[in-house]
């Protein structure tokens, strides 16, 4: 183990030039015009995972591909373990909002800036090294390792269950590790004891087949985007419930350990409030501001269109209006059920004068953790000992919805352990890295294999 941690402090300093390289190209799986940047992307890797001593295949989907590095010379006695990442990101805009350019990644402050830093290039960008710290450190894997990045995580994930269920045996393994999330504070290494899921929707409501002059139709003519802001209206009482039929019928109780471990968390409500210059006043009444983000589900607006939105005024009456709207979920919620129950709730409240569709854009299931056991003990020892300090157990508001098909295609535990800090702008301008934990991450990961064996 000895050769493994010196060979991570010997090579560190390429690690810090080289994850430049990873993070340059911009692999943003939403827009079609960087297809070949997202190509260049899973080149670079497979190529990076070969170098590190796995074996690489590039996979082809009817989308981005999937890259996979093996090394399976552990024996049949040790455990597999199966790395997930994804080297896709989001858009950077709104680029005037970068201090430096979200491709040109710059060490500024300790942190390392660009956008992918901390989702999930970076991160996954340490597991490649903790895999190539052993195999050329000490020539081999205390495990046997399965690293797995595809390139659609941020579009939703449309094409890796059908990857995973036509690969399902060869990606047998003992336990699933994923470095996607952050820690809960800065020296506070986390282990994640669940994520929302997400069910994400379009509204479209339709009034007249064109806008109109809102003078000489508006009266009798309803219009739609106030019958939008109708529905919309709906969707919560004044304690800041769901108000959508059964929406909570399978929300499960979460457990006294769990609730009593989120209160010791050292968490400070104004303090979270201050940075943001927010009040904390939405969301249901009666749980804390960590148990709204992690253990209750929410519905949100993500956009509104309707009618004329540039310069001046215009007086129109719109054809149409049309709203994103999404929900993040706890366990056992699921995206095809609140589908359900959204369809039937918005026919109910739709006002007479308009037609309503309601189309499904993408959802992915909550996740609880099933963390005990080898697994956490391992992670535990791991993180203490790259870190210095034991990880706390946190939740997550986010959502990496595969993380529950795993667990459920290859019935295996998955342990979410994640290195960026908080307020690390994930999807935002100015998206960054701790610089420390590039090679923190890397220790804790090789030690975390060694743990395991
Ligand atoms: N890595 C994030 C999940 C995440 C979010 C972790 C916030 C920690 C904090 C993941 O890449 C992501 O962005 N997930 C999306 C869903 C996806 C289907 C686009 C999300 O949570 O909105
Ligand atoms: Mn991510
Ligand atoms: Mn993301």
């Amino acid at each position: 183990m000895r050769d493994v941690q010196d060979y991570i402090g010997n090579a560190l300093s390429r690690f810090n030039q080289e994850i430049f390289e990873f993070l340059r190209i911009p692999s943003i799986s939403a827009k079609s015009d960087h297809d070949e940047d997202t190509r260049r992307t899973a080149d670079w890797l497979s190529q990076s995972l070969t170098e590190a001593g796995l074996q690489s295949e590039i996979f082809e989907t009817p989308g981005h591909p999937v890259v996979i590095g093996e090394w399976r010379d552990a024996g049949a006695d040790a455990p597999t373990v199966l790395v997930y990442g994804h080297y896709d990101v989001q858009p950077p805009e709104p680029l005037e909002l970068w201090t430096s350019p979200p491709f040109e990644p710059e060490f500024r402050d300790g942190r390392l800036y660009a956008r992918g830093s901390a989702d999930d290039k970076g991160q996954l960008y340490l597991h490649v090294k903790a895999a190539e710290a052993h195999l050329k450190g000490a020539g081999a894997l205390p495990v046997n390792l399965i690293i797995l990045a595809e390139g659609e995580e941020e579009v939703g994930s449309p094409n890796l269950v059908p990857f995973i269920k036509a690969h399902r045996e060869r990606l047998a393994c003992d336990a699933v590790v994923i470095s996607d999330t952050g820690m809960f504070a800065p020296g506070l290494p986390s282990l994640l004891f669940s994520l929302r899921g997400l069910a994400y929707f379009e509204i479209h409501v339709q009034g007249p087949s064109s806008d109109l002059h809102s003078g000489a139709y508006g009266g009798p003519i309803v219009n739609p985007a106030m019958a939008l802001a109708d529905i919309l209206a709906t969707f919560h009482d004044h304690q800041g419930r769901i108000a959508i039929d059964g929406f909570y019928d399978d929300v499960r109780a979460w457990d006294d350990e769990t609730l009593e471990g989120i209160q010791r968390l050292p968490f400070d409500e104004n303090e979270f409030a201050e940075a943001l210059n927010v009040t904390l006043s939405g969301g249901e009444f009666g749980y804390s501001v960590l148990e709204k983000l992690w253990v209750r589900p929410t519905c949100e607006v993500n956009g509104l269109l309707s009618g004329y939105t540039g310069e001046g005024a215009k007086t129109v009456l719109p054809g149409k209006a049309m709203a994103k709207i999404s929900f993040r979920l706890v366990t056992n919620q699921t995206p095809q059920k609140i589908g359900e129950l959204l369809q039937r709730h918005v026919a109910k409240v739709t006002p007479e004068g308009v037609t309503v569709r309601v189309e499904t854009l993408h959802g992915g299931r909550p996740w609880r953790a099933r963390l005990e056991g080898r697994l956490k003990d391992a992670a535990t020892t791991a993180l203490l000992k790259a870190f210095g300090a034991e990880p706390v157990l946190a939740g997550e508001g986010g959502s990496i919805p595969i993380v529950g098909d795993f667990e459920r295609i290859l019935d295996a535990p998955v342990l979410l352990m994640g290195f960026s800090h908080p307020g690390a702008n994930l999807h935002a301008p100015n998206e960054w890295f701790p610089k420390e934990n590039i090679e923190k991450g890397i220790r804790a990961l090789a030690y975390l294999y060694e743990e395991l064996a």
